[in-house]
C-alpha cells in the first residue's frame, strides 16, 4: 500500500521534457509582457529595469565598499578591483537574526547594517576611517524587489523569503542605508542599488575573459534561499521604460527579471495540494509561486508538508506517535525547520537501510524512524529536487533563447554565471539543470554550447563594479 502512496506522491512531482519546452515558451511571453508592464503588478513578471546600462569588460578599476543583504547572510566586502578580470577582497559575514527579518520598523534592520559596516570599516580600514576626507563608494545589493529609478534609487516593492517588515515598502532602500551610515558619522556614501542576481552577472562578466574561456556571461542567476536571475536587454525592447529614463547613450540595460515571481496566476506551474499549503504558511502568498517550487527555503518545508499530510493519513511514524502519544516531535511539527542542507544528505544517501538518513533525522529532527519511511523520504527528496532542477532550467533556456539574436555575430558560446546554496552544493543540482536546459535546445542551429559557472560570493564584487560606474 505504502509502495502505491509513494509512486503517487512521485508522480504528482513529476514533471517531463514535453512540460519544460512548452513552459519555456510561455516564459519567454511572460518576459515579453513584464517588459511592458507595471514591476509591481501580481500578474506580470517584474522585469525591473536595473539602471545598469553596460556589461563589465575586466577592466574596471579602484576600490569601492559593498553591502550585501541576500538571503541568508549580510556581508560587508570591500573591493579592490584590478583592472586586469581579478580582485582583492575583504569580507565579513552576519547570520541576520530572525527578530531583525521581523522587525517592527526599518530603521532597526538598517541601522543593524550600518553597525556592520562599520565594524567591518574599523576591523579592515581603519585607516581609512580616520584619515581620508574623501568617501569611499559603497555600491548596496539588495536581494528583494525594488522599484528601480535610478542607479542608486529604488523602492521595495515587497519582501521575499521569510523577511516581513511592512514599514519598508515603498521605501527607497538607498536612502535608509545612506542615513543611518551618516548617524554613525561614517564617510561612506551609498552610490548604487543591484539586486544579487544583477551583481553575479557584472562580477562573473568582470571575471571572466571571453578570449579565454571563449564565452560570454549571459545571464547572473541565483539558486539559493530564493531563486532570480538578471541578463542584459536591448532598449527597444523595454516599452516600459520610457524615453524620459533611458540614460544618456544607453543601448540597452541590465534586468532583473524577478523570476521567483514567474506565473503567480499559476496557469502553467505544476500545483500540488503541498505547494498550496506551504504557499499559505509563507509571508507573501500568492506570490513567488515560482521560487516556492525551487528554491532552498522551500524544498525542506514542502517535504515535511508532504510527510505531516502521510501522517495525518495515518501511513506513516504510526507507532512512534502511539508512543508519544498521538504527537510528532515539535521540529517536525514547527513549519520551516527542515532545512535544504538535510535534504541534501538524504537525497546522495546510499548507506545500508539507509542508516545514515536514520541517524541525521534522528540528531536533527529527533525523528526516529523505520527502514520503510526512509526510503519513502528519500523517494520523495529526490522528487522534490528534481522537480526543482527541472522547473529552474526554464527561465535559463529562455533567456539564452531571448538574447540569441544580440550575439548573432559572435560566435561564443553562452555561461551562465550562478551563485547561491542550492546550485553550488545541492548535489547533481547543476547536473539536472544542464539535462533538462539541453533537453529543450535554446540555441538549437547556432552551434554554441551552453556552460553553467558558479560566481561564488559575485555579487559583492558585482555591487563594486555598479559603484565604479559612477563618477
Ligand atoms: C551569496 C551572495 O553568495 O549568495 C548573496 O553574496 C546572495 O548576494 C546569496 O543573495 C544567495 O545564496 P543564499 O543561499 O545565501 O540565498
Ligand atoms: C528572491 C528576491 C530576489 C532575489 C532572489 C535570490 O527571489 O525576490 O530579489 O534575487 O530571492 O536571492
Amino acid at each position: 500500500k505504502l509502495e502505491s502512496i509513494v509512486s503517487d506522491i512521485e508522480s504528482q512531482f513529476s514533471i517531463d521534457d514535453a512540460y519544460i519546452v512548452k513552459a519555456t515558451k510561455f516564459f519567454l511571453s511572460s518576459m515579453e509582457a513584464g517588459l511592458a508592464a507595471p514591476s509591481s503588478s501580481r500578474e506580470y513578471m517584474p522585469m525591473i529595469p536595473a539602471y545598469v546600462t553596460s556589461i563589465p569588460t575586466g577592466k574596471e578599476k579602484g576600490l569601492f565598499l559593498a553591502a550585501d543583504l541576500g538571503g541568508t547572510n549580510f556581508r560587508v566586502c570591500s573591493i579592490d578591483l584590478k583592472g586586469d578580470h581579478t580582485f582583492e577582497l575583504k569580507q565579513s559575514k552576519y547570520r541576520i537574526p530572525v527578530e531583525i527579518m521581523n522587525a517592527e520598523e526599518s530603521e532597526e534592520l538598517f541601522s543593524y547594517l550600518a553597525k556592520k559596516v562599520e565594524s567591518f570599516l574599523e576591523e579592515h580600514h581603519a585607516d581609512y576611517h580616520t584619515k581620508s576626507k574623501d568617501h569611499l563608494k559603497l555600491g548596496f545589493t539588495f536581494s528583494f524587489p525594488v522599484n528601480q529609478t535610478a542607479l542608486d534609487q529604488g523602492t521595495l516593492i515587497r519582501w521575499t523569503k521569510g523577511f516581513n517588515i511592512p514599514d519598508t515598502v515603498d521605501r527607497d532602500v538607498v536612502e535608509l542605508l545612506q542615513a543611518n551610515l551618516v548617524i554613525l558619522g561614517i564617510n561612506v556614501k551609498v552610490v548604487a542599488l543591484a539586486n544579487d542576481t544583477v551583481g553575479t552577472l557584472l562580477s562573473r562578466a568582470y571575471v571572466n575573459d571571453p578570449a579565454k574561456t571563449k564565452s560570454n556571461t549571459i545571464i547572473g542567476a541565483i539558486f539559493g534561499t530564493g531563486t532570480n536571475g538578471a541578463y542584459y536587454e536591448t532598449i527597444e525592447n523595454i516599452p516600459k521604460l520610457t524615453a524620459d529614463k533611458v540614460p544618456e547613450g544607453a543601448k540597452g540595460m541590465v534586468i532583473n527579471t524577478e523570476w521567483g515571481s514567474f506565473d503567480n496566476t499559476l496557469s502553467i506551474l505544476p500545483n500540488t495540494k503541498w505547494d498550496v499549503t506551504v504557499d499559505k504558511e509563507t509571508a507573501n502568498p500568492g506570490y513567488h509561486l515560482f521560487e516556492k517550487r525551487i528554491s532552498g527555503m522551500f524544498l525542506g518545508e514542502i517535504l515535511r508538508v508532504v510527510l505531516i499530510d502521510l501522517f495525518e493519513q495515518g501511513h506513516i511514524f504510526v507507532d512512534l506517535a502511539a508512543e508519544r502519544g498521538g504527537s510528532l516531535p515539535h521540529r517536525v511539527k514547527e513549519p520551516w525547520q527542515l532545512d535544504a542542507e538535510i535534504l541534501s544528505y538524504i537525497e546522495i544517501d546510499d548507506s545500508t537501510d539507509l542508516q545514515m538518513s536514520g541517524l541525521i533525522m534522528q540528531n536533527v529532527l529527533r525523528l526516529p524512524t523505520t527502514k520503510e519511511e526512509r526510503v519513502l523520504i528519500q523517494r520523495i527528496t529526490r522528487a522534490i529536487s528534481h522537480r526543482a532542477a527541472y522547473l529552474s532550467a526554464i527561465p535559463l533556456a529562455a533567456i539564452a533563447s531571448k538574447v540569441k539574436d544580440q550575439y548573432k555575430d559572435d560566435d561564443r558560446d553562452f555561461e551562465f554565471g550562478c551563485d547561491g546554496s542550492v546550485v553550488e552544493f545541492y548535489p547533481c543540482f547543476r547536473d539536472t539543470i544542464l539535462k533538462a536546459v539541453a533537453a529543450i535546445d535554446p540555441l538549437k542551429g547556432t552551434g554554441k554550447k551552453i556552460h553553467l559557472r558558479i560566481a561564488k560570493d559575485g555579487s559583492g564584487v558585482g555591487a563594486a563594479l555598479a559603484a565604479s560606474t559612477v563618477a
